[in-house]
């Protein structure tokens, strides 16, 4: 939720160098924009509401070597240019971007406006500037006075600060993520110069050398050297540098028209990568699992799917029991945690805020933490006790597909390694793999964009599956809702007569994901149920039925059937979206990375 990008070097084009790096991180935020660049003793400072990618040229911005920028998902405060980053300090010498939430922002802008401070904007980031100003007329040394302030924020932040004084960038997180990217001379790089951003594509263009801040992490550089150091204690802290192994032409569209397809399509590929897990690896979790006194699986939006379906996996194959808990409700399981308890979280990301929370939680209660997640190197990544990558590449649309696929991959893996039939699990998924990659041919994408054609203009529509396709009827549910706008829900096949059947008129469309194991009968029969109140049935399968008016074949693959049913269902939903005039990659109010709770 919101990105964040700073650069200083040796460059005299800082502004366009973080105006076009934003562009990358666009899929954080993308209701207004805006850029502080240092000129001379002072610096320029534009912003406007709309996307950062519509921003072309600001030549205005050239002949300087540090510039920060920002691109916002609105918490508090609407829309507007004024609240639009980068906000000032009383006296403008002070500039400040920032991604989070300060909790405590009333009582600080109230303290400070009681010392004559003014604001211009209805966010609490803009309390940020006028408090380091505030620090810096007490030490008159600006990186003290951003830590200082920093000690008084409750909540969540990564900013970066500029001062007229000083041509330095002052970096700080707690919570929100913070990443440099380091450019060097004297390690082979053109020029010398540091860049730092919420996510690495800001600057992937320029370096692959890493170097992650902590929480509780503060760096100044002044794009010759950088220093680390601990918020609380003021001390020095080293830092590795890191180089990725990802290409920037991994996370570009190429020629897909939006990111969603391009990432439906890469599941031609992504499933094989997750299955290709160290063997060794798997076996030790599988053991930590089936030793834990309790193990939970969290996760949100997707990649709770993903949860509620291992629940599935873990006691069909294993018949062991887990315990699936969105992460916004786990704390309330807190009573449960012991020691020896295990939980695994799940997060394409890898910085979702309510999943860091639920890890704290476990982590209070002494309990282990495995991470199953897309992005190396990101908090939870390196907050977890084990960590399982599931090497999707990197997902730019809001709307999560490979990750999810992959995500089941690695948890059924899981499932039968703790089954002690890691081979047979390994040998399903790849060739689950293989027939999706069949799936998605050009002839089948086009059967379900004609499908989309047929029901684009309906305003409701439901979901039905059983056992772990269940999870897969919530998923596609969330999938149509958030980039076409239809109103879509999912059930469980059996509960629909216990209430949801009465929104159920004639034509009104349903969809029916099954494989074909033991609860295909029960399922079929709530489509048979749905279909006497006049649903217009599309049946998602591997065998066709008389009840459906519309079939959509897929493999029959036993236990990895969530997989394959919802490619399918991915493909509609990108072309409900588009045929509804909607851009898929940035649907409305959402954001793809949310670090706030
Ligand atoms: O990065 P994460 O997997 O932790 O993100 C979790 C959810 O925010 C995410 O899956 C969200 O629900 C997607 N927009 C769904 O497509």
């Amino acid at each position: 939720m919101c990105g964040i990008f700073g650069y200083v070097g040796s460059r005299n084009d800082a502004g366009n160098v973080v105006v076009e790096g934003l562009k990358n991180l666009e899929y954080r935020g993308y209701d207004s924009w805006g850029v502080a660049c240092s000129v001379g003793d002072g610096f320029l400072v534009k912003k406007d509401i709309g996307k950062i990618s519509a921003v072309n040229g600001l030549q205005f911005f050239d002949h300087s070597c540090l510039a920060v920028a920002h691109t916002r998902w609105a918490t508090h405060g609407g829309v507007t240019k004024a609240n639009a980053h980068p906000h000032l300090s009383e006296d403008g010498s002070i500039a400040v971007v920032h991604n989070g939430i300060i909790e405590n922002f009333v009582q600080i802008r109230d303290d400070l406006k009681a010392k004559g401070h003014t604001f211009l904007s209805e966010t609490d980031s803009e309390v940020i500037p006028h408090l380091i100003e505030e620090e810096y007329k007490k030490s008159g040394d600006f990186a003290a006075s951003v830590r200082q302030a920093c000690l008084q924020f409750e909540g969540r932040y990564a900013i970066l600060a500029l001062h007229t004084g000083s041509k330095t960038i002052v970096a700080a997180r707690t919570g929100s993520p913070l990443i440099v990217g380091v450019m060097r001379k004297d390690k082979g790089a053109a020029e010398d110069g540091y860049f730092i951003a919420s996510d690495i594509p800001a600057f992937m263009n320029y370096t692959k050398v890493v170097q992650y801040l902590d929480d509780g992490e503060m760096v100044v550089t002044d794009g010759k050297s950088i220093l680390f150091s601990d918020i609380q204690t003021g001390s020095e802290k080293p830092k590795r540098e890191i180089e990725i192994t990802w290409s920037i032409e991994q996370s570009e569209k190429g020629d897909f028209e939006h990111y969603m397809l391009k990432e439906i399509m890469d599941q031609k590929e992504s499933v094989a990568r997750a299955v290709n897990q160290d063997e060794e690896q798997i076996q030790t979790l599988a053991h930590a699992i089936r030793d834990a006194k309790g193990t939970f699986l969290v996760g949100c939006g997707t990649a709770a799917k993903a949860c509620m379906a291992a629940e599935y996996f873990f006691s069909v194959i294993a018949k062991h029991h887990v315990n699936f808990a969105p992460a916004s409700e786990f704390k309330l399981y807190h009573h449960f945690l012991q020691k020896e308890s295990l939980l695994i979280v799940v997060s394409q990301s890898g910085e979702t805020a309510d999943v860091l929370d639920a890890m704290r939680v476990a982590k209070l209660k002494g309990s282990k933490v495995l991470a199953i997640v897309n992005v190396e190197g990101s908090t939870i990544a390196r907050e977890a006790d084990y960590t399982l990558l599931i090497n999707a590449g990197p997902e730019r649309a809001v709307a999560s597909t490979k990750a999810l696929t992959g995500q089941l991959a690695v948890l059924l893996l899981i499932a039968h390694a703790l089954a002690g039939r890691l081979q047979e699990g390994r040998t399903l998924l790849l060739e689950t793999g293989a027939q999706i990659n069949d799936m998605l041919n050009p002839r089948y994408v086009h059967r379900l964009k004609l499908l989309a054609e047929k029901i684009k203009n309906e305003e409701d529509l439901y979901i039905i599956g059983k056992s772990w396709n269940y999870p897969m009827a919530l998923e596609s549910a969330i999938k149509i809702q958030e980039v076409s706008y239809v109103h879509a829900e999912g059930f469980a096949g059996g509960e629909l007569k216990h209430g949801p059947i009465a929104l159920i008129e004639k034509g009104s469309p349903c969809i029916a994901l099954y494989g074909h194991d033991e609860v295909t009968t029960d399922l079929i029969t709530n489509a048979i149920e749905l279909k006497a109140r006049g649903a217009f049935m599309i049946g998602v399968g591997p065998t066709q039925h008389e009840v459906f008016d519309e079939w959509i074949k897929v493999p029959d693959v036993a236990a990895a059937q969530p997989l394959v049913n919802i490619i399918p269902i991915q493909v509609l939903a990108y072309f409900l979206a588009v045929k509804r005039g909607k851009n898929p990659d940035m649907p409305r109010n959402l954001a793809k990375s949310v670090t706030v709770k």
